[in-house]
């Protein structure tokens, strides 16, 4: 029994996980700047009532899943749940504003939600998150589903999709969610405890049920495609046929509603196999209302977000292959104590002229070698003090064993040398 254990819902990504970290963190970088969009790091924690109001305070979020508390002088602080109300924020006190639309921004770290753990679910988790500001056009919307696709494509993910729905906007969604809330009246007696408190609370979450006994009444709901105004339906029509220009595979998703409060129009996923129940890689869509919301002038906007434990699950139930984290190459031995203070000139001069390079730090000769084994070092120098005197050094080859004698002042250029052409 160890003392201490982690947090129920977090992980420790041991050094063997950093493989996949370093990789999938250098694809999505590299794929959103290539994309044109710049980085945004905010904090990690917030003021409360920043998610309170831009997530909303009828969401799951919101109302179950956030890590608040207060802190030492009595602020009331929580540990972010999602970007995007923190890069709005941003935007707006930084006066984004006055650069040039739209205004494309990624970020990449760690989201706290208080949630039930499962495989794929986790209470700290990352997110790779894009934001794409101040333009109504559907094409920002593409631009964003773009770049979630292509990335898991350059992954080499099988068996996507993206679920495709629109939520409408302040002048048609009231009209749906009157006829929704109208429909489950109808089936009261039908539906879960849940569903009794979200046709009060927040009516369009019904349809995100996964009850058994609400999927007849969930099918027979009425679809907001049909209640749409002319504006949204035109953004929705707009974007399908971009979508379908590019012969992007997608599916109408009525029942896509999305768990935050700020989505307007466009809503998405992209579904993948290889992750079960946790089937979305990635979630979003436009948030037209939002920066208003928030204080800033009234501005369109839509983005995404992808949990980076999510792409690494796909990626090792797809057996998609990491590169390794190459070990330092170098390793440095010595023979007797005397020859310590030598082998630590040795490894700082080789650090100093760019060289991976450890020195063993205890142990015998043959014990350091071991050592230069297991830390996957390509070759040994091995500082003997009769060599030393004489200027010299043995560098051991360990892919083949061979040794030869380098004088030290040749040592630096014939391990570069060695070393570019492995
Ligand atoms: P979200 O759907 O709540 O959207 O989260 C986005 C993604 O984060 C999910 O698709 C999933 O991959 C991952 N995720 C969510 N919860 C967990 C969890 N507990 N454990 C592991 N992964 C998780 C948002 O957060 C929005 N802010 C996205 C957005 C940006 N919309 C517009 N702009």
């Amino acid at each position: 029994m160890v003392e201490f254990s982690r947090p129920k819902g977090t992980q420790d990504l041991l050094p063997e996980e950093q493989p996949y970290w370093e990789y999938v963190k250098a694809q999505v970088s590299g794929l959103a700047r290539q994309y044109g969009f710049e980085r945004l790091d905010s904090p990690i924690f917030e003021s409360t009532a920043l998610f309170a109001r831009g997530v909303g305070e009828a969401t799951d979020v919101v109302e179950k899943e956030m890590y608040s508390f207060r802190d030492k002088g009595d602020n009331p602080i929580t540990l972010r749940p999602e970007f995007t109300a923190g890069v709005v924020r941003a935007y707006i006190e930084n006066g984004m504003r006055v650069l040039a639309k739209p205004v494309k921004l990624y970020s990449l770290g760690p989201i706290f939600r208080y949630e039930r753990p499962q495989a794929g679910r986790f209470r700290q988790f990352h997110q790779f998150n894009a934001e794409i500001i101040g333009i109504q056009d559907p094409l920002a919307d593409l631009e964003a589903m773009l770049l979630a696709w292509d990335l898991y494509a350059n992954l080499e993910f099988q068996g996507l999709s993206f679920q495709l729905n629109s939520t409408g906007c302040p002048v048609c969604r009231p009209k749906y969610t009157e006829a929704l809330v109208a429909h489950y009246q109808d089936h009261l007696d039908e539906i879960c405890e849940d569903c009794k408190r979200r046709i009060k609370s927040n009516p369009l979450r019904v349809l995100d049920c996964k009850q058994a006994q609400c999927q007849p009444v969930i099918a027979s709901a009425p679809k907001i495609m049909d209640c749409l105004c002319d504006e949204c339906a035109d953004h929705f029509a707009t974007l399908r046929g971009y979508l379908d220009a590019l012969e992007k595979p997608y599916t109408i998703n009525h029942r896509l509603v999305r768990g935050l409060d700020y989505y307007t129009k466009t809503v998405f996923e992209v579904w993948a196999e290889g992750i079960g129940a946790q089937a979305a890689v990635c979630g979003g869509g436009r948030y037209d209302g939002l920066v208003e919301l928030l204080g800033g002038p009234p501005t369109p906007a839509v983005g995404f977000a992808s949990g980076l434990e999510r792409v690494i699950m796909v990626m090792k139930s797809q057996g998609v292959a990491v590169p390794v984290l190459p070990a330092p190459p170098v390793f440095v031995a010595y023979l007797g104590k005397q020859t310590r203070r030598a082998a630590v000139r040795l490894l700082v001069d080789l650090r100093a002229a760019g060289l991976g390079a450890q020195v063993a730090m205890s142990g015998s000769l043959k014990s350091q070698m071991r050592q230069a084994n297991r830390r996957g070092a390509r070759f040994v120098i091995i500082a003997g003090e009769d060599e030393l005197a004489r200027g010299e050094v043995a560098v051991k080859d360990l892919a083949d064993g061979k040794q030869e004698t380098v004088a030290l002042t040749a040592l630096v250029p014939s391990l570069q040398e060695a070393l570019s052409a492995v």
